[in-house]
């Protein structure tokens, strides 16, 4: 099946996240849970000159959250904070490349909406 790749490295996220751990004295910080489930994430950023050099990230939940929020670090570094305060849910859509039932996409979604939250960005 053609989303097996993807699914694949949904997993690899998961069992090997990116840019996990926390971040002493960042510049922005957010926490936010999926009332659904409880599932929580903590982001900790690091922004210079108006560029993110640094993401980390905290929690526990599904392997969509921990993966999506893996990959969503992955792309944040080197990123004008300006531009990152856009992204939105299809952005992490198009990472992941499986659907998503609407349940679903709430987990996929976590991590962007807490650091959408910490970076008064859109949710
Ligand atoms: Fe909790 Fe997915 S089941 S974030």
């Amino acid at each position: 099946m053609a989303y097996d790749i993807y699914q694949e490295e949904i997993l690899e996220h998961y069992k090997k996240p990116h840019n996990k751990g926390s971040i002493d004295h960042p510049d922005l910080f957010g926490h936010g849970n999926n009332p659904v489930c409880g599932d929580d994430i903590s982001i900790y950023v690091k922004v210079e000159d108006g560029v993110i050099t640094d993401v980390r990230f905290d929690g526990r939940g599904c392997a969509i959250s921990q993966a999506s929020v893996s990959m969503l670090t992955d792309r944040l570094k080197g990123m004008r904070l300006s531009e990152a305060r856009k992204l939105d849910a299809d952005e992490i859509k198009e990472m992941l490349h499986i659907p998503l039932s609407a349940v679903r996409l709430k987990c996929a979604t976590l991590g962007l909406k807490v650091f959408q939250e910490a970076s008064g960005g859109l949710s």
